[in-house]
C-alpha cells in the first residue's frame, strides 16, 4: 500500500474528559466495535483512585496500566484508529496536554448531569490553542441529566465553541429510548446491554415518518419533533470545515456503559474526523506526504522492572515510513540511532513491529536518549512547534537527605524531569533545585521513585510562589536589570531560559507594568 492509502486510512486521535465523565467507558465500546477486545471491562481505568492519593503500590500499578493503555490500535471499516490514552487524574494534566499535541482530533465526553466541568475547560483551552477539531458526545443520558438545550448552550458559551447536535436523544433517564440520527435519518433503539454491541438501526426518511411511532411512545414522538423541528431554526447545517478548523463541535448524545449512540458518534467520527495533516515545525510545515521520516517524542514512561533501566519513548511519525532498524537523526543530540524492536500497541496488546505510518505512535526502547519534544528526521535539522510546558502551580525545592548519594539524586530528578513527571527549575544562587508541579500527588511518585529506582533520599521544602513566568524581550539590558532586582525570584528551566517566580497575581501584575519591555508567558509556547 502506499504512504497516501496508509495516511488517509488513518485516525489518530484522544479522548477527554473530566475523571468519571465516562472516558474509559466510551474507550471500552470503540474497542469493542473495532473488535480489538471482546469483552466490556477489559480496559483498566487508568485513573487512579480518588482515595488513592498516597498508595505507592496504586501508583506503580497506574504506571504499569498507562503503558499497556497508551496507545490502543485497531482497524474499523478499513480505517486504522489510533486512540491515544490521557490519565483521567487532575494531577498529571500535563501528560495530557503534551499527548493533545500528538492527535489530530479529539472526542470529549460529557457527562449529562453534570455538564461542562473544571477539567472539561482546561483540556478545550488546549484544543483550542491549537484549533484542534473537536466532537463532543454528552454521556450518561440514561440518568436524570440536565436539559438538553442548556447543555448545549453551556458547552457554547463555557467552551467558546459552536455547537450543531448530529444526534439527539429519545427522551432521558429512565424514559431514555435511544438516539435519532439528525446526520443519518435513522434511529438507533437500544435495549439496556453493556457489554453487546448492537446494530439495530431503523432508517425512516425523516423524524415525521409514521414508521417511528411502532418503536418509540407517543410523547416522545411528539418531543422529539418539536426538538428537531427547533434545531433546524437553531442550528446550521455542519459545513465540515468548521469542524475541521476547529471552529464547530459536531455534538452525540448517549450513554457509553449501555452503548447507546457510540456507533453514531464512531461511524461519524471515521467519515469526518481528519486523517494526519501538515504539522508546523520551526523551520517549515511538514507534510505527511513527504516520503523521509519525522516525528517527535510526546510521552516518556519509565520501566517498571527496576533491573532493566530503559524507558519507552513514544514517538508520533508526522511524516514518510517509519522503518526497523534503519538510522535514524535525533536532532538535539546530532547522532544517528536505530530501533531493533519498535512497539506498536494493537487493542490492549504490545508487539514489535516492522514500519509504522504517519498518524502512528511507535514506542522506542531508550536508555536515556530522548527528552519530551525530541524529533527525529532522516538527517535534516527540524523542531516540531508546540509541546508546551505549563506554569506549575505547586513550587518545593529538593533537600538532598543522603550527601553520599547526591550524583543519583541529581541523575534521578534530571531523568524524572525529562519523562515529564514534574518540571526542573534551577535557582542559581546556592544552585537550588526547584520542582514545580500541577498536583500534589507528583511529589509522592517523584519520592517514591527516586527511592526505589535510584536509590536517593530526598524531602521537599514547601515555597510559597503563585506562577513561574517564563520571560522574553527584545530589550536585553531590561532584561539584566530585572535579573538583578530579583534575583531571589530567578531561576532557569532546563533549557536555561530565565524565569520569574511571581509570589502572587498582585507582584506579577506589578513586574509587568514596571517593566514593560518584557513579556511573562505562564506557557512555554512562545520557545517555538
Ligand atoms: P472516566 O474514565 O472518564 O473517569 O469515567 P469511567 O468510564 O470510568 O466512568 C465513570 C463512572 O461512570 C463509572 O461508574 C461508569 O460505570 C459510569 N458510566 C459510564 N458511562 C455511563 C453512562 O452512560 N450512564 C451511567 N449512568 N453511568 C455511566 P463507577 O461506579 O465509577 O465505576 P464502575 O464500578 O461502574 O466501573
Amino acid at each position: 500500500m502506499d504512504l497516501n492509502t496508509e495516511i488517509k486510512k488513518r485516525r489518530t486521535f484522544a479522548i477527554i474528559s473530566h475523571p468519571d465523565a465516562g472516558k474509559t467507558t466510551l474507550t471500552e465500546k470503540f474497542l469493542l466495535f473495532g473488535g480489538a477486545i471482546q469483552v466490556a471491562g477489559a480496559v483498566k481505568s487508568n485513573k487512579i483512585k480518588k482515595t488513592a492519593t498516597s498508595d505507592f503500590l496504586e501508583i506503580e500499578k497506574q504506571r504499569g496500566i498507562s503503558v499497556a493503555t497508551s496507545v490502543m490500535a485497531f482497524d474499523y471499516k478499513g480505517l486504522r484508529i489510533n486512540i491515544l490514552d490521557t490519565p483521567g487524574h487532575k494531577d498529571f494534566a500535563e501528560d495530557t496536554f503534551r499527548t493533545l499535541t500528538a492527535v489530530d482530533s479529539v472526542i470529549l465526553v460529557i457527562d449529562s448531569v453534570k455538564g461542562v466541568e473544571e477539567q472539561t475547560l482546561k483540556l478545550m483551552e488546549v484544543c483550542r490553542m491549537r484549533n484542534t477539531p473537536v466532537m463532543v458526545f454528552i454521556n450518561k443520558m440514561d440518568s436524570e441529566g440536565k436539559d438538553t438545550f442548556d447543555l448545549l448552550d453551556e458547552v457554547e458559551k463555557q467552551l467558546s465553541i459552536h455547537t450543531i447536535p448530529l444526534t439527539w436523544p429519545i427522551g432521558q433517564g429512565s424514559r431514555f429510548h435511544g438516539v435519532y440520527n439528525i446526520h443519518r435519518q435513522n434511529l438507533n433503539l437500544f435495549e439496556g446491554n453493556k457489554s453487546q454491541k448492537s446494530n439495530d438501526i431503523i432508517n425512516i426518511a425523516d423524524v415525521f415518518d409514521s414508521e417511528i411511532e411502532k418503536y418509540v411512545p407517543e410523547k416522545l414522538v411528539e418531543k422529539l419533533r418539536e426538538d428537531i423541528h427547533l434545531i433546524s431554526e437553531v442550528y446550521e447545517t455542519l459545513d465540515v470545515n468548521d469542524y475541521l478548523d476547529g471552529n464547530v463541535a459536531p455534538v452525540f448524545f448517549g450513554s457509553a456503559i449501555n452503548n447507546f449512540g457510540v456507533k453514531e458518534l464512531l461511524d461519524t467520527f471515521c467519515e469526518l474526523a481528519p486523517s494526519p495533516r501538515a504539522r508546523q515545525a520551526s523551520e517549515r510545515i511538514v507534510e505527511p506526504t513527504e516520503t523521509k521520516l519525522t516525528g517527535f517524542v510526546f510521552k516518556i514512561h519509565a520501566n517498571l522492572d527496576p533491573n532493566h533501566r530503559d524507558r519507552i519513548a513514544f514517538l508520533r511519525i508526522c511524516s514518510g515510513t517509519f522503518e526497523r532498524n534503519k538510522f535514524y537523526y535525533h536532532v538535539r543530540q546530532e547522532k544517528k540511532l536505530r530501533f531493533p524492536s519498535p512497539a506498536s500497541f494493537m487493542g490492549n496488546a504490545k508487539s514489535i513491529i516492522e514500519e509504522a505510518f504517519p498518524g502512528d505512535v511507535v514506542g522506542l526502547y531508550d536508555s536515556g536518549n530522548f527528552k519530551i519534544g525530541d524529533t527525529m528526521t532522516e538527517g535534516e535539522i527540524l523542531q516540531f512547534k508546540g509541546i508546551p510546558s505549563f506554569s506549575p502551580e505547586i513550587f518545593r525545592e529538593v533537600v538532598n537527605r543522603d550527601p553520599f548519594k547526591t550524583k543519583q539524586l541529581d541523575k534521578g530528578v534530571r531523568q524524572l524531569t525529562e519523562e515529564g513527571v514534574a518540571q526542573m527549575f534551577i535557582q542559581q544562587q546556592g544552585n537550588k533545585k526547584i520542582i514545580g508541579t500541577v498536583g500534589e500527588l507528583q511529589f509522592d511518585v517523584i519520592k517514591f521513585r527516586l527511592e526505589h529506582e535510584y536509590g536517593a533520599k530526598c524531602t521537599f521544602s514547601p515555597l510559597n510562589y503563585h506562577k513561574a513566568c517564563w520571560i522574553t524581550t527584545q530589550d536585553k539590558a531590561s532584561l539584566e536589570n530585572f535579573i538583578l532586582r530579583k534575583s531571589d525570584h530567578m531561576a532557569y528551566d532546563k533549557e536555561n531560559n530565565p524565569v520569574f517566580f511571581a509570589d502572587s497575581e498582585w507582584t506579577l501584575r506589578t513586574a509587568m507594568e514596571t517593566f514593560p519591555a518584557l513579556t511573562f508567558h505562564t506557557s512555554s509556547e512562545f520557545k517555538n
